[in-house]
């Protein structure tokens, strides 16, 4: 939303609009005045370092070194990944783990290293711990991938948490990505990154930041191999990034650096190395495998601030049936809700919601709600009275109740960090499950609250339970919204045990792929948002959260009907395929930017529809390997330098490499190929990388490339699931794998395997089994033959 929005917003919600300016002051004020007394005051503080190595006692998987000032704990785990910990901290209690700490490797041993220092030497990795506390991480061919300097610490001279900086060196050639969802990007540039989930207030282009989800993952990626490091802490914090560089020749070569710096929590890190899906596949077995989304979640949605009333659903929803549009999922956003009070229907303006809903399940198309977590101040109101019966409601220092302001007004917040909360919490989606809706969409919950300035979200000396060890808002920020995911989705688990829930949230940390997705927010409307949309689907993947979309069309403003169509070009080919604008934002639906636009939404839409089953397969190897759906282009040469740097196309799983128009004007555009034989699906044109290729790209559609021999699951002309297999390179073999929907359960299908290669002058497709090789249980279709 924007500035505008807001105030308008709250000037409607509030108490009038001459009293709003005063009000949101008195509240910066109240809640500075708040801190001073909610917060330790921090007093003089000294610098610290580890100092020298005194001894070590080797353990399971590793050890602890002991320093002068600290220890150091080192453990390799059975999934390969790399934990330590400084002054004690283990990798538990955490919000990112699945399931707690994996086993220790007991392979993995603790042994004296040259100079006084110890190295753990393990299957894939070697850790070296230098005599003042430096980590190395290297590969079994001893190339440095990361190293840790010794730490610092700041700590209050009269006891209290420490404030930690790790400053890292990488590769010269490495490139940064992650940190969550970054406007800028995929790439991440020299810069600071900020570790405090935050709603803009404003729609978002590249360049601002921090955005609604910040996670302390980043991926690197060098010519040695990958690796991905994660500083498990949830307090603010600050990673700043500088790339390095290779000194061509004559100079010395120049390290890339990362410093971490931390307000609280403790410093504790862990490192997987290897290829970019190897890295994901340790990443998920640590934090949890992606939710499967059921398969309409991977159709077409349209959402929209400012439905208003059922009539106007209906009217949206004939417009896709008349113009046959497919339409798999409607969102209501706050306007259904009874004066903006979460878990409540306006009844005059939504009658019988229920019955809506179940008219369009009928037509294959389900309903989302949209889920605030604050909740009016009102006694009366039924959230309001259980969640205070409960003392669910976020207290003070001083034990009040804490308040915010957001769209109902004066509103409380749940202690998501706590286990009765949540258990709470979770139960009262049986209202909207009762209402007929099967999907949620998780908003403002970064939390925010209008009142205050600068930081628009609770004060920091709120108190939370964090799972019955205490503290504040500092640490409980950022996992806010991935403890309000994890209600949400237990609630929904026992209140629909049939069904897998289906949720996505705007805020988030690491591990939120284990709940749900999300979706990028409030993107502005504009070229640079478009761009920035795409950055984010990118970089949240290589954080391990494979689905997200965005806004198409940009939230706010109106589109040229150019944008629009690149947008929703885009978008078709990204997990989560959503339509939504903002209140005041110009109209979203495809007919309404000319017959042009809507018969190229035509194609994109039935080519989406066309890939479901692709979409539902990449969806189930996302859950079992926590490879994203969007993957870079250098996704299985991570050594192929040009295309580490190349963000502006992308890998939609092993098959097909989607070039979006990003700018305006374009009727072609340069497409950077990874190595191999690559065709042009729509005119079977056949490529050779690696190299860069200019591909036609009229308005009808954007550049989407199959890899030779790729076979892939589509929908076939009578509905029914084919094979499409790319024609090999001759002498070349090449092969797909299917998962086929087993609806909206916890089946959990097989996964087949197919292969293609040449015999005599025909291409086969196999399926690949125990059994040897047999006929495809699909009918094939085999595409790019006149090209070789
Ligand atoms: C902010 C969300 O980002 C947006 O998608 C939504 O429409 C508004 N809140 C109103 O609920």
């Amino acid at each position: 939303m924007d500035g505008r929005d807001l105030v308008r917003s709250v000037k409607a919600v509030g108490s009038g609009g001459a009293a709003l300016g005063l009000r949101t002051v008195r509240a910066a004020w109240r809640r500075r005045r708040t801190d001073a007394t909610g917060l330790p005051r921090r007093g003089a503080e000294r610098a610290r370092v580890p100092g020298p190595v005194e001894g070590a006692e080797p353990g399971p998987g590793g050890g602890v070194v002991r320093f002068a000032r600290s220890e150091l704990r080192i453990m390799v785990a059975v999934n390969g990944a790399v934990f330590w910990g400084w002054d004690g901290a283990g990798p538990e209690p955490s919000y990112a783990l699945a399931g707690g700490s994996p086993e220790p490797d007991p392979r993995a041993v603790l042994e004296p290293d040259k100079d006084g220092g110890w190295r753990v030497v393990a299957e894939r990795v070697t850790v070296v711990v230098s005599r003042h506390g430096a980590i190395e991480v290297c590969t079994p061919g001893g190339v440095t991938l990361r190293r840790d300097l010794p730490p610092r610490w700041w700590e209050p001279a009269d006891g209290g948490g420490a404030r930690w900086m790790q400053r890292s060196e990488v590769m010269p050639d490495a490139r940064f990505f992650g940190l969550g969802g970054r406007a800028t990007g995929p790439r991440l540039r020299d810069g600071t990154y900020r570790l405090w989930n935050t709603d803009p207030g404003e729609p978002f282009v590249p360049g601002d930041d921090p955005l609604y989800i910040t996670m302390p993952v980043q991926m690197v990626v060098a010519d040695a191999a990958t690796h991905l490091a994660f500083y498990d802490s949830s307090w603010d914090g600050t990673v700043t990034l500088r790339e390095g560089g290779e000194g061509a020749g004559s100079g010395h070569d120049r390290a890339g650096t990362c410093e971490v710096r931390l307000d609280g929590g403790p410093l504790r890190c862990w490192v997987m190395v290897g290829t970019p899906a190897r890295v994901l596949l340790v990443w998920a077995s640590l934090t949890g495998a992606p939710a499967l989304p059921p398969a309409w979640a991977l159709g077409h949605h349209h959402a929209r601030w400012g439905f208003g009333t059922e009539q106007e659903v209906r009217r949206i929803v004939a417009g896709y049936q008349e113009r046959g549009l497919p339409l798999d999922a409607v969102h209501l956003d706050i306007d259904h809700y009874d004066g903006h009070r979460v878990f409540t229907v306006d009844q005059d303006r939504f009658p019988k919601l229920p019955v809506l809903a179940e008219e369009l399940r009928r037509d294959g198309i389900r309903l989302v709600s949209i889920v605030d977590p604050a909740v009016k101040a009102q006694p009366g109101d039924t959230v309001y009275d259980s969640g205070n019966a409960e003392d669910a409601f976020v207290r003070d220092a001083s034990g009040r109740v804490v308040e915010g302001v957001v769209w109902p007004g004066k509103a409380v917040y749940p202690d998501f960090t706590h286990a009765r909360v949540r258990q709470w919490w979770g139960g009262l989606y049986e209202e909207r499950l009762a209402q007929g809706f099967a999907g949620f969409w998780h908003d403002m919950n970064e939390p925010v609250s209008f009142t205050a300035f600068g930081e628009n979200t609770l004060p920091r000396s709120a108190r939370h339970a964090l799972e019955g060890h205490g503290g504040d808002h500092r640490e409980a920020h950022n996992v806010y919204a991935l403890c309000m995911a994890r209600a949400a989705y237990e609630g929904l688990r026992e209140l629909a045990p049939e069904e897998r829930p289906f949720l996505f949230s705007r805020s988030g940390w690491a591990g939120m792929q284990r709940y749900g997705g999300t979706w990028s927010g409030d993107v502005a409307t504009g070229w640079p948002g478009l761009r920035a949309s795409l950055s984010l689907v990118m970089g949240l993947g290589l954080c391990g959260v494979p689905y997200s979309g965005p806004d198409v069309g940009g939230f706010d403003g109106s589109p040229s009907p150019e944008l629009y169509l690149r947008w929703f070009q885009l978008a078709s080919y990204l997990p989560l395929f959503r339509t939504h604008a903002s209140l005041r934002a110009g109209r979203r639906e495809p007919w309404e930017f000319g017959d042009d636009v809507l018969e190229h939404a035509r194609v994109a839409l039935a080519e989406r529809r066309r890939l479901l089953p692709y979409f539902v397969t990449l969806a189930h190897l996302a859950r079992r390997t926590g490879a994203p759906y969007v993957r870079p282009l250098w996704w299985g040469t991570p050594e192929d330098r040009a295309l580490r740097d190349c963000e502006d196309a992308f890998l939609l799983g092993d098959s097909l490499l989607v070039a979006p128009v990003l700018d305006p004007g374009a009727d072609r555009r340069a497409v950077l190929l990874p190595r191999g034989r690559w065709y042009d699906t729509a005119t079977e044109e056949a490529y050779q990388g690696p190299g860069q290729v200019l591909i036609d790209a009229p308005l009808a559609r954007i550049p989407v490339l199959a890899r030779a021999g790729a076979v892939l699951p589509v929908l076939g002309e009578d509905g029914g699931l084919e094979l499409e297999a790319w024609a090999p390179a001759r002498g070349r073999s090449g092969g797909g794998l299917v998962v086929p929907d087993a609806g909206d359960g916890w089946d959990e299908p097989e996964i087949e395997r197919y292969v293609t290669r040449w015999k005599g002058k025909r291409v086969v497709v196999r399926r690949d089994g125990d059994d040897g090789r047999s006929e495809p249980l699909y009918p094939v279709r085999i595409r790019g033959l006149d090209r070789r």
